[in-house]
């Protein structure tokens, strides 16, 4: 592709530079959240990332300080019911997977909300690095529902048991100091660092050998998948149970109502 080049995309912003391509979700009103549209074209650019020798690092940004992604698209949730969520996130986990086992490199580099699947999406990325004023979270549990694409069984995986359990129950929003502590970034700048940072890491990257770094990745990819592979089908189940309870359907109304939710056990 083109250096400076960009792609034409409604719901990204995507460019190249050098041999990195610079992805940002781009969906300002809705805080950068994902819907099937964003995901249409995610895949698109990870395939031309994929394609392209002379793409070497992708580089995984926020499109405005405001937001990373605040996770999936809520408003898409009402017309489902707990089959179709199930469908629906064996089918994203299968997209994140896509993004965490490309044979090129990845860098998130984080500012404002990383919520939900944002959090996951960051968390498919090889390399994280958050400004200062970034915010992480999984806050799925107020809405009855819990990180059921994956993102679970992963962060328990990376981050260790202890710490992902607070994260899921407790659906608190945690700062980037905190999330460093816990191992979800790797490192943290302030923000107006953060730009040339998170681009330094992917063009350190796409310096190395794109052999070792595929076969690397392979090893790594290969001993996470072997370990989470029997757990996926209990978060899909698990997610299935809770998305058809009517704490789930209180829980979302809340949220597009801009209320506090009120669950039963129902
Ligand atoms: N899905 C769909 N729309 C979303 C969204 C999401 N995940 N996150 C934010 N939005 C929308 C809001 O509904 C609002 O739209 P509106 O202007 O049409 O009402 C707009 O983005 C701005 O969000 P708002 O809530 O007004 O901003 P805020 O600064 O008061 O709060 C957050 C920011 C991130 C705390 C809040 O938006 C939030 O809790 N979002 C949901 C996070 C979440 O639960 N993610 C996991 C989803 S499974």
């Amino acid at each position: 592709m083109r250096d400076g080049a960009a792609m034409a995309y409604q719901t990204l912003k995507v460019s190249t530079q050098g041999a990195v391509m610079t992805v940002a979700v781009d969906r300002p009103d809705a805080l950068n959240a994902l819907n099937n549209a964003v995901w249409e074209e995610l895949l698109d650019a990870f395939a031309a990332a994929e394609a392209d020798d002379t793409i070497r690092a992708l580089l995984l940004v926020s499109a405005s300080p405001k937001s990373f992604v605040a996770g999936a698209d809520i408003k898409e949730f009402t017309a489902l019911d707990g089959l179709g969520a199930r469908e629906r996130s064996a089918r994203i986990m299968g997209n994140y997977d896509r993004l965490r086992r490309l044979a090129k490199p990845s860098v998130a580099a984080i500012e404002g909300w990383c919520l939900g699947g944002g959090m996951e999406l960051a968390l498919a990325c090889d390399v994280r690095v958050a400004s200062r004023t970034a915010k992480f979270g999984y806050p799925e549990i107020k809405l009855g529902i819990f990180p059921g694409t994956g993102g679970t069984v992963l962060l328990a995986r990376l981050i260790g048991a202890a710490a992902a359990r607070e994260i899921c129950l407790l659906g608190e929003i945690i700062d980037a100091e905190r999330a460093y502590g816990l191992g979800l970034v790797g490192r943290v700048v302030e923000p107006p660092a953060l730009e040339a940072t998170g681009r330094a890491l992917a063009e350190r990257l796409a310096s190395f050998s794109p052999v070792a770094l595929r076969e690397c990745k392979r090893v790594l990819d290969a001993m996470l998948d072997d370990d989470m592979a029997p757990h996926r089908p209990t978060e899909l189940d698990a997610y299935r149970t809770a998305f058809d309870s009517e704490d789930r359907h209180e829980g979302v109304a809340a949220f597009i109502a801009k209320r506090a939710p009120s669950f039963t056990g129902r």
